[in-house]
């Protein structure tokens, strides 16, 4: 029952978890703002490029299309029944975590904070809410039918956990400038 719940709650949400990272490990390059500025900051900063952008939306849906292909054999050896991923939904989801990540990232230079500051909260749950969103969007059925409350109360509450830890050891590994 727990393990069903947490299973179909994280298995729902890995398109969106792995853009992220996958943009932390391919980004460089020409910066999505161009450079511009807003006032006397950054629209959006160096942190934020088109490569990043795109290797993680891409890696996201390619992930969805490889869980769809085992999502049988995997609910089966955990006795349960794992969400599939329609590409609209796939597509929500990845891009919509880079969509999120980016609009922190406008909301963080706007509050002055430079490049790389941590904002607690926002870091964790900002991708979370632009996946969410584009899913809505682009998938209106299938999300909150995805997505039950349940299912909802897991993801907040073991999003920050997993996006803490896996950002540690990026790190840790010196992929990542900053531990956040
Ligand atoms: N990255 C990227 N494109 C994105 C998101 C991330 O290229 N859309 C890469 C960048 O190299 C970035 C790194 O991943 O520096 C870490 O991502 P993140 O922590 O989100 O960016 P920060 O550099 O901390 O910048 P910000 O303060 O704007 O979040
Ligand atoms: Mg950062």
């Amino acid at each position: 029952m727990i393990v069903s719940l947490v299973a179909g709650a994280l298995w729902a949400m890995l398109p969106a978890y792995v853009p992220n990272n996958v943009a932390v490990l391919a980004g460089g390059g020409r910066p999505i703002d161009g450079g511009r500025t807003l006032g006397d900051r950054r629209l959006l900063g160096d942190g934020k490029t088109w490569r990043g952008t795109a290797a993680g939306t891409l890696a996201g849906v390619a992930l969805a299309v490889g869980l769809n292909a085992v999502r049988t054999a995997v609910g089966d050896a955990l006795g349960t029944t794992l969400p599939a991923f329609p590409l609209r939904a796939a597509l929500g989801l990845a891009l919509g975590a880079m969509l999120g990540d980016i609009g922190a990232s406008l909301v963080k230079r706007r509050l002055g904070r430079e490049r790389g500051a941590a904002v607690p909260g926002l870091d964790q749950l900002d991708f979370v809410v632009g996946a969410l969103a584009l899913a809505a969007l682009l998938a209106p059925a299938w999300t909150p039918s995805t997505f039950s409350l349940p299912r909802l109360g897991v993801v907040l509450v073991a999003t920050p956990l997993l996006h803490v830890t896996t950002n540690a050891g990026a790190y840790l590994l010196g992929l990542k400038s900053e531990p956040w």
